[in-house]
């Protein structure tokens, strides 16, 4: 989604601007634009397509001089991407970037026009800047306050006013801002990763707060013009974490991260052998009290709760449902105080998935979130948080993300399990030492990584293709699917194997490979049934499964073996391998593997 940046400080801007832009670049986008104040006038540049276009209109056209300025990285949703609808928006007197969806724009342009506005743009923003104007007072807070009060919908803004040719003003509903603090120069910007590299301090903007920057002082006030105080909180990450270090994607650096970011997770979580979310407030009682439990997101995310239902459900007997986010905040969902509503999230800042969890909250059940961006806007309005440790996801296509979500799962089914006692202590604390030994089986199998990409090689002409599993392997069947749609552009379907019969076995030729996962043992030889299904009707079968299993060479074309652990945690290592099918998929097709068509990193609007 969009990404807004902002310097105010004593350096010339604009190389800073786009140089913060470019940290956002993984959030999607496909229009680009800066607005500097320039001798004292507000002066715009900005072109649909790439920051690095944006450069070369300015290599062309010169260069914007100024030390203070906004810019924005757009991802288009009203009107299509293009010079004109490229953000800053504004006039000679105030130019603005926003983040977000203002719902009643067509009524504020309507009232805007009859007042003599005219409008050069298709975009909402275009009304946020006119009616700005329309309110300026010469007071830009007054100003702010009375135009935020007449929006509705969800926005993040950087305002320029020609007036205060050294200020940045910002204000920000329901899609994330913060606001960055170095040493005689402030920041704006979407996401810490755009200003990691100026300062690592900054404060995260609540909910219609009016910041005001200088280069050497910030200021909050609230809607009531009161000031407000912040705490300032600092990245405990580096550029090195936001950066490729020497990978070719950040996809591939994303799925090497893994074994570290488990780790990372799940250690602190662990006293005396046991699980324990003590350091989020969550206590053996709390999680005890529960009747059922609803798991809600979008995309990775889902698929991780879809993982964590089996294992909850499994292990701990509570009953688990999980819903698609969209669909979960306008189906009347039957809740009540008995109920736990996890939100997971990776950016914490979803749009359907933080309507979810007010709707939740309202409702009255206790809400709990799995989220990685601290301070995000789902972490903070749950009631409980429990923070992955994953660092700072850059590629659009989730892998780390996913995989401490999950380990996060395990960890709450192991002690969900223990505190409804149905395993005992010593189970517990085995299941435990088990998860903790997944990091090195990760690394094992990512040794093997040039096979995987010798089976990439196969399936990258494909146009169709199914992944198949049963139980906790249709669960993961689900998100390899996704992973390989997501970049390498090809269609593909998960399908519960045994449901192939009823319906999409006719579908099944020698153009439709087939990826089955088969890592649960009890379940392998129907899996393997399934398969000589397909196999005898012409597809090629590439099957993943433990080293250790005997298969059938006849029924496959491809085995991918796996190193052995406790199956009901072979998903995290199950994983990999379908993260780098379709990670190569993507790199031999040639495709912008980080930046895939169509999609942003963090979805702010629904
Ligand atoms: O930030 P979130 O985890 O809430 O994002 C949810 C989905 O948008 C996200 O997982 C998406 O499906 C990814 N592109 C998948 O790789």
């Amino acid at each position: 989604m969009c990404g807004i940046v902002g310097y105010v400080g004593q350096k010339d801007c604009t190389k800073i601007l786009l140089d913060s832009l470019s940290k956002l670049e993984y959030r999607g986008y496909d229009s680009a634009g800066v607005a500097v104040v320039q001798n004292g006038k507000l002066v715009t540049k900005k072109n649909k397509g790439r920051l690095s276009g944006l450069e070369e209109k300015m290599d062309k056209e010169g260069w914007l001089k100024g030390t203070c300025g906004i810019g924005h990285t757009r991802w288009a949703t009203h009107g299509e991407p293009s010079d004109i609808n490229s953000h800053p928006h504004g006039n000679a007197n105030i130019t603005i970037v926003h983040n977000g969806i203002i719902e009643n724009y067509k009524k504020i342009k309507d009232f805007l026009e009859s007042k003599g506005y005219e409008f050069a743009s298709q975009t909402d923003t275009e009304t946020v800047a006119k009616l700005l104007d329309y309110y300026y007072n010469g007071d830009p807070r007054e100003t702010i306050t009375r135009a935020i009060s007449e929006i509705e919908g969800s926005y993040a803004l950087g305002i320029l006013f020609k007036d205060f040719p050294n200020e940045i003003f910002a204000v920000r509903k329901d899609s994330p801002l913060i606001v960055g603090v170095g040493d005689g120069e402030s920041f704006i910007a979407s996401d810490v990763p755009a200003i990691i590299k100026y300062t690592k301090n900054y404060y995260l903007l609540e909910e219609n707060e009016i910041a005001d920057l200088k280069a050497d002082k910030i200021t909050f006030c609230d809607i009531h013009g009161m000031s407000v105080q912040k705490e300032l909180h600092t990245a405990n990450w580096d550029m090195e974490a936001a950066e490729k270090g020497g990978y070719e994607h950040f996809m591939l650096k994303e799925i090497h991260e893994q074994p570290n970011a488990i780790k990372m997770t799940v250690s602190p979580r662990i006293v005396d052998g046991m699980p324990d979310f003590s350091e989020s407030g969550i206590s053996r009682e709390l999680l005890n009290s529960f009747n059922r439990i609803f798991i809600v997101a979008c995309g990775t995310a889902m698929y991780a709760g879809t993982v964590g239902k089996y294992v909850i459900e499994r292990l701990a007997r509570i009953p688990v449902t999980v819903d698609v986010a969209s669909e979960f905040r306008y189906r009347n969902p039957i809740l009540t105080d008995k109920d736990l509503v996890i939100l997971v999230s990776q950016s914490g800042e979803t749009a359907d998935t933080l309507a979810s969890l007010r709707l939740a909250k309202k409702i009255g059940a206790t809400t709990m979130s799995i989220v990685n961006v601290k301070g995000s806007s789902i972490a903070r309005e749950s009631d409980y948080v429990i923070y992955s440790h994953a660092g700072p996801e850059i590629s659009v296509a989730s892998t780390k993300a996913y995989m401490v979500q999950i380990s996060i799962f395990y960890l709450l089914a192991f002690e969900l399990a223990y505190s409804n006692d149905i395993i005992t202590k010593d189970e517990c604390r085995r299941l435990v030492s088990v998860l903790q030994t997944v990091p090195d089986k990760i690394e094992e199998v990512l040794k093997d990584k040039d096979e995987v990409s010798h089976i990439a090689s196969q399936l990258m002409s494909t146009e169709n293709l199914f992944y198949i599993g049963r139980g906790l392997d249709y669960a993961l069947s689900m998100e390899g699917s996704l992973k390989l749609k997501e970049i390498s552009y090809i269609h593909s379907e998960a399908y519960a194997a045994g449901e192939l019969k009823h319906g999409p076995i006719s579908l099944i030729n020698d153009d439709m490979p087939v990826i089955a996962v088969a890592t649960q043992r009890e379940l392998f030889d129907k899996t393997i049934s399934n398969v000589k299904e397909v196999k005898a009707r012409g597809a090629k079968v590439i099957l993943v499964t433990h080293s250790s299993m005997s298969v059938d060479e006849e029924a496959v074309d491809f085995v991918i073996g796996l190193p052995t652990i406790d199956d009901m945690l072979m998903p995290m290592i199950a994983a990999v391998p379908l993260q780098l099918i379709a990670y190569y998929t993507s790199v031999l097709k040639g495709n912008d593997v980080d930046k895939p068509r169509n999609l942003a990193k963090s979805v702010t609007v629904e």
